[in-house]
C-alpha cells in the first residue's frame, strides 16, 4: 500500500524572545506572569524581526526539515503552506518558499484553517501524494500572529506568538506513514474565534478577536471527539498511542487531552510554556524538536489534534 511517509520535520523560532513579564511591560498590560502560566501554561514566546515573513521562516524551517531528511529541494514537487498570516494575499506564501529554495517544477499554495492549519494540510498533501499527484512534498505551518495582535486585549494578546514548522512527506510503499486524517469544520462559530475585517473587505490587515473560555469549551469536547473517531477508525485505543502531538494552545486542554488518553506526561509533546501558540506552525514545530532529541522511534504511532478558527478542528494519525 502507497502511504505519505513523514521523513523529517524542522522549526524555526525567531530570536526575540519575550517572557510575560516584558511582554506586560512593553504594552502596560494590567496582567501577571502567575496569571498567564496558570491559565495557559505560557512562559514566554518568540516575536518575528521587522523583516522576517511568514514565508521567510517557512522557508528556513523547510530547509532543516530537507537537511534532516537528506533530500535536495530538487526533490520536492510539492509545497502546501497553512497560515493565517501570509506575507500578502497573493502570490501564496507558497510560491515564494518555492522561489526561496530554488525549486523551480511541481505546485505551491497556501491553505487556512487558523490553528488546525497543519491537519488540514497534511491531510490534503496525503491525498494529493496517495493520488499519484506528487511524490515529494514540504507541509508547512508558519505564522507571524503579532502582527494581528490587539496588545490592549490581555485575554488574548499574552497566548500567541511566532515560529515555522515543516514536514517532508514521500510517497512510499510500506507501513510507515499517514494512516489517516479526520477534518471537521462548522461556521456557525466563525465570530468566537476570527480576525476581524482583511485585505478583502476592510483593506487592511485586521486584528485578532477570541471569545477565550466559549473556545475553551468546544476545544475539550470537539478534540475528545475528533481523537476518538480517528482511533477508531483503525480499531486501535489509547493504549496504542506513542505520541500526543497536540496544537499548542493551551496546558490545560494539552495536559487534560493526555489524561483522558491515559498517557504519561512524557509521551505528550509540549512546546507551548516556550513559543505560546503559533498557531499553524505548534504541531510540526513540536515534531521538529521531538525529532532532534531522538525521540521518535520506527513504528511510533503519532496522534496528532488541533482546534481553531473557524471553527475547524481535526486529528491525524501517522506511524513514524
Ligand atoms: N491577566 C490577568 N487577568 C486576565 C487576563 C490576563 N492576561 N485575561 C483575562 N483576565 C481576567 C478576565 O478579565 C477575568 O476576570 P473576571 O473574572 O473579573 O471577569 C478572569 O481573568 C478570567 O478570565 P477567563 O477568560 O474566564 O479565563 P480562562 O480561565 O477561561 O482562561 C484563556 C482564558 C487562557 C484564553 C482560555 O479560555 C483558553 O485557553 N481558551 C482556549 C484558547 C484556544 O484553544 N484557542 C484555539 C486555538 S487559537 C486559533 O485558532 C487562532
Amino acid at each position: 500500500m502507497i502511504r505519505s511517509r513523514i521523513l523529517s520535520a524542522g522549526g524555526y523560532l525567531p530570536a526575540e524572545v519575550v517572557t510575560n513579564d516584558e511582554l506586560a511591560a512593553r504594552h502596560g498590560l494590567d496582567t501577571s506572569d502567575a496569571w498567564i502560566r496558570e491559565r495557559s501554561g505560557i512562559r514566554q514566546r518568540h516575536f518575528a524581526a521587522p523583516g522576517e515573513t511568514a514565508s521567510s521562516m517557512g522557508a528556513a524551517a523547510a530547509r532543516e526539515a530537507l537537511t534532516r531528511a537528506g533530500i535536495g529541494a530538487e526533490e520536492v514537487d510539492a509545497i502546501i503552506v497553512a497560515t493565517s498570516t501570509p506575507d500578502s494575499s497573493f502570490p501564496a506564501t507558497a510560491v515564494r518558499i518555492q522561489a526561496a529554495l530554488g525549486i523551480t517544477r511541481g505546485f505551491a499554495f497556501d491553505l487556512l484553517a487558523a490553528c488546525t492549519g497543519f491537519i488540514y494540510a497534511l491531510a490534503v498533501a496525503d491525498s494529493l501524494l496517495r493520488a499519484g499527484s506528487a511524490r515529494t512534498a514540504l507541509v508547512i505551518g508558519t505564522e507571524t500572529y503579532s502582527r494581528i495582535m490587539d496588545w490592549s486585549d490581555r485575554s488574548t494578546c499574552v497566548l500567541f506568538g511566532d515560529g515555522a514548522g515543516a514536514v517532508v512527506l514521500r510517497a512510499e510503499e510500506g507501513e510507515a506513514g499517514i494512516l489517516s486524517c479526520h477534518l471537521h469544520a462548522d461556521g456557525r462559530y466563525a465570530d468566537i474565534l476570527h480576525v476581524e475585517g482583511g485585505p478583502g473587505s476592510t483593506g487592511t490587515a485586521g486584528l485578532l478577536r477570541m471569545a477565550g473560555p466559549e473556545v475553551f469549551k468546544h476545544a475539550v469536547n470537539k478534540l475528545s471527539a475528533v481523537v476518538e473517531e480517528a482511533l477508531s477508525a483503525h480499531g486501535l485505543g489509547p493504549q496504542d498511542v506513542s505520541w500526543l502531538v497536540p496544537h499548542q494552545a493551551n496546558l490545560r486542554i494539552i495536559r487534560g487531552m493526555g489524561r483522558k488518553l491515559g498517557l504519561p506526561e512524557e509521551r505528550v509533546l509540549v512546546t507551548v510554556d516556550r513559543h505560546a501558540n503559533t498557531s499553524a506552525a505548534s504541531i510540526p514545530l513540536a515534531m521538529a524538536e521531538a525529532m532532534a532529541e531522538g525521540r521518535f522511534r520506527p513504528g511510533d504511532l503519532l496522534l496528532m489534534e488541533a482546534i481553531g478558527g473557524g471553527l475547524t478542528w481535526g486529528a491525524c494519525l501517522a506511524r513514524w
